[in-house]
């Protein structure tokens, strides 16, 4: 990727837009993402930049029906005022008749915010409860307990959203499989609508990879993931959940709750990355840096141009890891005259054969067995590609190359 600037976006399909907001109260050791913490007056800097950049973006996608809002962070309510504003922002420029979907964190989600954020058109909320056990939450570095995670679902239970997703990880620093069948049962009896369960990975750039001298990428043993993943899959089957996604399971007339598996998208704040069709990109970093490229330039960082094949192949990467892959939308998006399976077909034929996928009636499906190692394999392109590219961005504004 180089820091070259794209064009302006054109021909989009099925359009997602994402707000990044890089901010929390207290920082997690673990977290790879982009986030600092909360200082109002940096704030008040992001939050003029981000109105700047929505205003550079509107001619370009005024007109356009997008498939979601999905506003993600930081902790998104950290400052809910400032939030707020960019939402009406936001409503004003765009027709955002879609979902609007935001990252939540325990503590900073009252019944009042609640309320504001359906008043603004929030549809969709994911909670990062992370863990049940006061102990575990402790030796990870939240700054929250068991309890105030456990009250901030019921909270939402209660708010009326269309759709409550909760956040869990698994494979902690000394977590036994009865720690983490207490955290399922616990967000199962709260009645969420979604689980989403991740193992634990340290980054090098994080702030626990630094502590930790790490230079590579650190997944738990495979064992454990396998064990505590098998645990997830009975338990939250047995309670009517469907697994939805390789580390996600959803109450079956509900709308699931996911991140960045759409096909195009423009982010707006440091970090944010956009998916055009013909470019893939991202902003820097750095939200000093962010506020003063705007209003004149756009803040991306790097860049790097999608032909039609990268272009399939995300797709598709996407759709592997959503469990399905349905041949008919893949030829309504690429056109009738390529088939998946002829474009595909030395990715497609070992996985079938391999018993990892299975077809019918046009639709291949990901097996219970397959998950695990499909995503396995998924991580070892995706872990690197994001350590590559957010511990450069991480160390400057503005690098001059990243490799992937
Ligand atoms: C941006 S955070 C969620 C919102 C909010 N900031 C919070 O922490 O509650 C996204 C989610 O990614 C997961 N996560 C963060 N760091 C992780 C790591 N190192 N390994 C695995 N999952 C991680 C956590 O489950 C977390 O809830
Ligand atoms: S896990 Fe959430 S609260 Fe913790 S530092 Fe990351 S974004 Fe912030």
């Amino acid at each position: 990727m180089l820091p070259d600037e794209p064009c302006f976006p054109e021909n989009l399909k099925r359009t997602g837009l994402y707000l990044h907001v890089p901010f929390c109260k207290s920082l997690c050791p673990f977290c790879p993402y982009n986030r600092i913490e909360y200082d109002g007056e940096l704030f008040s800097q992001y939050e003029r930049a981000v109105h700047e950049e929505i205003e550079l973006y509107t001619p370009y996608l005024r007109d356009r029906e997008f498939v979601s809002l999905y506003i993600g962070g930081g902790t998104p309510t950290v400052d809910l005022a400032g939030l707020l504003r960019i939402l009406n922002h936001l409503h004003q420029n765009f027709s955002l008749s879609c979902d609007i979907c935001i990252e939540l964190h325990p503590s900073n989600m009252d019944s009042e915010s609640l309320d504001l954020l359906k008043d603004a058109g929030v549809s969709m909320i994911s909670i990062g409860v992370e863990s049940t056990s006061d102990s575990l939450l402790r030796r990870i570095g939240r700054n929250h307990d068991g309890k105030t995670a456990l009250d901030s679902l019921r909270r939402a239970g209660n708010a009326g959203f269309d759709s409550v997703n909760a956040d869990l990880m698994f494979a902690l620093p000394g977590q036994t499989l009865k720690d983490w069948e207490n955290d399922l049962r616990a967000v199962i009896g709260e009645g969420v609508d979604q689980v989403s369960t991740y193992p634990l990975f340290s980054f090098p750039y994080s702030d626990l990879g630094q502590s930790q001298q790490i230079r590579e990428v650190k997944r738990p043993a495979s064992h454990l993931v396998i064990s505590m993943l098998n645990l997830s899959n009975s338990l939250l089957s047995q309670a009517g959940y469907i697994r939805c996604a390789v580390w996600s399971w959803l109450k079956p007339v509900k709308k699931k709750f996911s991140s960045i598996t759409r096909h195009h998208y423009i982010g707006f704040g440091p970090s944010a990355a956009s998916m055009t069709g013909s470019h893939f990109y991202v902003n820097t970093f750095d939200v000093r840096s962010y506020a003063s490229n705007l209003p004149g330039r756009r803040p991306i960082a790097l860049s790097m141009p999608v032909d039609k094949r990268l272009e399939m192949a995300y797709w598709l990467y996407w759709r592997i890891y959503e469990l399905k892959i349905y041949e008919e939308d893949f030829q309504n998006l690429f056109g009738t005259a390529t088939s998946l399976d002829s474009a595909f077909s030395k990715v497609i034929r070992p996985l079938e054969l391999t018993g990892m996928i299975e077809k019918t009636n046009g639709q291949y499906r990901v097996t219970d067995s397959g998950a695990y190692w499909i995503h396995r394999l998924q991580n070892e392109y995706s872990l690197n590609y994001i350590n590559r590219l957010w511990g450069k961005c991480r160390q400057t504004p503005w690098p001059l190359e990243v490799l992937l």
